[in-house]
């Protein structure tokens, strides 16, 4: 995030009117060259229905248009579209804030330069271990904690000293709990910030095909960390959470570079303990919404809001219509909830002093100026006596 006076008045005027999107994720495409443990996206990847540039361009006018301050550029893999630094420019041209979301792995070093040259100073790469052993396994590649490794030391060593916010995505699992802390140690040590993300998983191997809203991810209950709730199971459960996130907040308070704001912490930490969802209101489709690969609208990127395209003539109209508002009241309400921090922290920028001040600042940040080469960050890499059956 690097905020200008232009967006820091659109997230003044939303604080106060809570009805200016202010963050829009943008999915370029399913398609992806990995087919991690958790994730379903990449069975629905179709390069035919994927907007073409004039299009994406024309996506990028209309947010800004709207007024939104910060776009997320993700997908699916976004680099599987060999167009993506076409789709980047675009939105840098005007003066979006742009985040490139990406596994890291497979990228050719040149494609992420291009990126950097054009002016992209916001990549989230997806690190959930540090353990390669682990890591591969969740990504189903070998190889993989290396590759994306690489990709962050690459970035973090081109944006040294500049004013940027290169960030690991970190999906929270039973696999990995015990890892967090030193995960934020890593991230600091290499340039980055870091955001962790419960993970959300099927209860049922077949609700993924029956269920609208799960089709993105899947059934991994060896995953899971309530998978098993006999009493002594989620006793233990409990404990490993609250050593984890007790430490995460404590870090967070000491400023140690977590980019989650402490609300979105504190309702992970319940959420993981419990399996219950926040309880405050959404404001998916109004402080932020998302947009698929073949444009459709939707109020986030979960629900099914079948309505309209994004680039329908009379896309701004509707939105700004009594109609749109019932149908997003109706679906954001009847929706049973999640953790995505995409809406629980960009709420929490705007429900909450704590989190405001919190995103300020972290809107500030500069990466390092001594940030780890790949050699010395491969030297955190742990290793285990174990393997894993895929
Ligand atoms: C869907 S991916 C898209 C961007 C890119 N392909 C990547 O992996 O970073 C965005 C983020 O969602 C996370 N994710 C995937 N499946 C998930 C699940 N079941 N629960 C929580 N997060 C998940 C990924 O680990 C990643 O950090
Ligand atoms: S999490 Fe990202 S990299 Fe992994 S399968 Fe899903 S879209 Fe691909
Ligand atoms: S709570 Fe429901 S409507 Fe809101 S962001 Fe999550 S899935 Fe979407």
């Amino acid at each position: 995030m690097k905020f200008n006076l232009r967006q820091y008045k659109q997230i003044a005027q939303a604080a106060i009117s809570r009805n200016v999107p202010v963050y829009a994720h943008f999915g370029v495409t399913h398609r992806c060259n990995l087919t991690c443990k958790m994730c379903g996206i990449w069975r629905y990847g179709n390069a035919k229905e994927e907007l073409s540039i004039p299009e994406t361009r024309k996506v990028a006018e209309q947010m800004k248009r709207m007024g939104v301050a910060q776009v997320s550029l993700g997908g699916g893999e976004p680099f599987a579209r060999d167009d993506l630094e076409e789709i980047v420019e675009g939105f840098l041209d005007l003066d979006l804030n742009v985040r490139v979301l990406t596994n890291g792995i497979g990228v050719p070093i040149q494609r992420i330069d291009r990126m950097i040259d054009f002016g992209l100073r916001n990549f989230s790469i997806s690190l959930d271990s540090l353990y390669p052993s682990r890591f591969d396994y969740i990504c189903e590649k070998e190889g993989s904690w290396d590759e994306a490794v690489n990709t962050m030391t690459h970035i973090s060593q081109r944006l040294k000293g500049k004013k940027a916010l290169p960030n690991i995505n970190c999906v929270v699992s039973n696999l990995n709990l015990e890892e967090l802390p030193d995960m934020v140690r890593f991230a600091k040590a290499i340039g980055f910030t870091i955001s962790f993300l419960p993970i959300e998983l099927l209860n049922d191997p077949n609700e993924g095909v029956q269920n609208w809203e799960a089709r993105f991810i899947r059934y991994r209950p060896e995953m899971g960390l309530h998978s098993d709730m006999n009493t002594q199971n989620l006793q233990n459960v409990e404990q490993r959470v609250d050593y984890a996130y007790k430490e995460l907040i404590a870090m967070k308070a000491d400023g140690w570079p977590i980019l989650n704001s402490t609300p979105y912490l504190q309702a992970s930490w319940q959420y993981l303990k419990t399996g219950r969802f926040p309880l405050e209101g959404c404001d998916a489709g109004s402080l932020y919404f998302s947009v698929a690969p073949n444009g459709q609208f939707t109020i986030c990127h979960r629900t099914q809001h079948q309505h309209i395209h994004f680039l329908d003539p009379n896309f701004e109209e509707y939105y700004h219509s009594q109609l749109y508002e019932k149908r997003r009241i109706q679906e954001a309400g009847g929706c049973e909830g999640c953790m995505r921090a995409c809406w629980i922290d960009t709420s929490s920028m705007f429900r909450t002093v704590r989190g405001f001040f919190e995103t300020v600042k972290l809107s500030q940040q500069h990466v390092t100026s001594y940030p780890a080469s790949f050699i010395q960050a491969q030297q955190w890499a742990k290793h285990e006596n174990k393997t894993y059956a895929s």
